[in-house]
């Protein structure tokens, strides 16, 4: 029987150096989509998985981050006492149970297969999911628990995939697919960001996947990779033919590269709009900048 997936790794430790200077004394996990930060998306998807366990890989600056999971005890005092109870609820979904959160240090910004790798010895030997903040995912049942649940039937490693327009498979993994299965398909290979014309496929991989553990051993022997970074594709596409299939799952719902300025921007107005006490404002907004620009062409 495939393993329950109760730990998840959230590798928060790089730069985010497109959002400079923003970046410069905010982690990027910590901007806002209209009123929660990256990070609050992703811990919610990961608890509505079935994620018990949430293990954070930081980095020098991430103090913030830390910060937002614990106890504000003056802050919950004062909106008790002028009885903001909805306030209060909000706030709630802020704080983890004590032990349910692990950090672990990346000490230098050697990418994102480092980032898992540094997670090691608190994964040990069971079934991870890792889940990439910046790329939010608006969906009717959340991208990780589609996952999960598709993962209860196959076991192996899991990686969610999306169909990108041929001139943008250069910025992915993207899946070589040995059997398309429609909802899932198994993988005879993966490259990280190929070069143009060279892609195998228009699947490309995005930030949630389910990752058996040996990934995390093949992580100690990879070499560096695309971009001289050891990269995590390349871990997971040593599991081919090896000891677990790979297999790419295509997800229900919208994904936003947050990790983007332009990504950002659209997942700002997407989920804004999604927003009963905004929606109003936001569209008639929204619908006064087209016809001000039409009249101006
Ligand atoms: P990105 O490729 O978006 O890099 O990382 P970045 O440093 O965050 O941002 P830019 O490109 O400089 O703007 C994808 C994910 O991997 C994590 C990031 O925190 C992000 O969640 N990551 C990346 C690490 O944890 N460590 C690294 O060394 C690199």
């Amino acid at each position: 029987m495939t393993r329950k997936v109760t730990k998840a790794i959230f590798p928060v430790a790089g730069l985010g150096t497109r959002f400079l200077p923003a970046t410069k004394s905010v982690p990027k996990e910590i901007m806002t989509l209209v009123d929660r930060p990256l990070i609050q998306y992703a811990i919610d998807e990961a608890r509505a998985a079935g994620i018990k366990e949430f293990i954070f890989v930081t980095s020098r600056g991430k103090g913030a981050l830390e910060d937002y999971f614990d106890h504000a005890p003056q802050l919950e005092m004062e909106l008790a006492q002028k009885g903001k109870t909805e306030l209060l609820d909000t706030l709630k979904n802020t704080n983890m149970e004590s032990g349910a959160v692990a950090y672990v240090r990346q000490h230098k910004p050697k990418g994102l297969g480092h980032a898992v790798w540094c997670a090691r010895r608190l994964v040990g030997d069971e079934p991870v999911a890792v889940l990439l903040p910046d790329d939010v995912i608006a969906a009717e049942t959340p991208c990780l628990k589609q996952m999960v649940e598709a993962y209860a039937e196959t076991g192996g490693n899991m990686v969610a995939a999306m169909e990108v327009p041929a001139a943008k498979t250069s910025s992915y993994g993207v899946l070589d697919v040995a059997e398309d299965m429609g909802h899932m398909v198994s993988v005879k290979g993966m490259v990280e960001k190929p070069k143009p014309g060279t892609a195998p496929s228009n699947l490309a991989v995005i930030g949630r996947y389910i990752l058996a553990p040996q990934v995390l051993d093949n992580l100690d022997s990879t070499q560096a990779g695309a971009g001289g970074e050891i990269q995590l594709t390349d871990a997971i596409a040593k599991e081919i033919g090896a000891n677990n299939n790979v297999y790419g799952y295509r997800f229900r719902g919208q994904r936003f590269d947050c990790g983007s300025k332009a990504g950002f921007l659209q997942a700002t107005v997407s989920f804004g709009l999604a927003r009963e006490d905004l929606r109003d404002d936001l569209s008639q907004f929204l619908q006064d900048i087209a016809i001000s620009q039409q009249a101006a062409e």
